[in-house]
């Protein structure tokens, strides 16, 4: 079986996610660093689990979430397809379980917000864990010239919590943020991220539940 903590040993992956660490540093994008993917990786899997997945599903689940930004050292436009191939390169011949490699090539292969299909339920829940990592900690920069100049850098830095909550009476992924309004009003919010909103509705629709955003206690859905 596919395991996060065994994949997180391999030099191979590290590598990868630190240089596409630097390289998106240096392009002055938010996090997608180390931090970012243990996140992704530990959303992904709490998801899983609390949706009733299997625990091989589970680490599916963990694994697309540490891996999905790793091929972003090559290039940004096409990082989902790169990180895709590597993946399979790593570990297609080390493991019995090829099925779940494909799954989890799907799962990466298509988490961009401009390109993007869910075929499978780990692709779903992918979707779902990293669209939602909007915080604070994501900011690199966060002197007040950069955070009045920048968009994305003021509104990552506005979100002081968020967290995921699974109402399975009712169907509902509910994502709930805490947003500074004095950092950013809820309106930059939805100028910068209405897409990746859209993104998780359509993923917790493919798992047959409903999306629903808290904001500061206010419910959208
Ligand atoms: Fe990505
Ligand atoms: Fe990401």
């Amino acid at each position: 079986m596919l395991i996060l903590s065994e994949i997180k040993k391999h030099s191979g992956i590290k590598e990868c996610i630190k240089k596409s660490e630097d390289y998106l540093n240096y392009l002055g994008y938010t996090d997608h660093g180390f931090r970012h993917v243990n996140m992704v990786a530990d959303r992904a899997k709490s998801l899983a689990k609390n949706l009733g997945l299997s625990e091989r599903e589970q680490e599916l689940a963990a694994i697309s979430g540490y891996c999905h930004d790793m091929g972003n050292f090559l290039q940004r436009t096409d990082h989902c397809y790169t990180g895709a191939m590597i993946f399979s390169q790593f570990f297609i011949e080390k493991t019995q379980d090829k099925a779940g490699v494909l799954e989890i090539m799907q799962a990466i292969a298509n988490h961009d917000e401009h390109k993007f299909e869910i075929i499978n339920k780990i692709g779903a829940i992918l979707i779902l864990a990293d669209k939602s990592d909007v915080h604070r900690s994501r900011v690199k920069d966060n002197s007040a010239k950069n955070i009045k100049e920048d968009i994305h850098d003021r509104v990552n830095y506005s979100v002081v919590d968020s967290s995921f909550k699974i109402d399975k009476l009712k169907k509902n992924i509910v994502l709930k943020l805490k947003i500074d309004t004095k950092v950013t009003g809820v309106m930059e919010y939805f100028e910068i991220f209405n897409e990746r909103m859209i993104l998780c509705r359509k993923a917790a629709e493919f798992l047959n539940y409903n999306f629903v955003l808290v904001i500061n206690n206010f419910k959208l859905s």
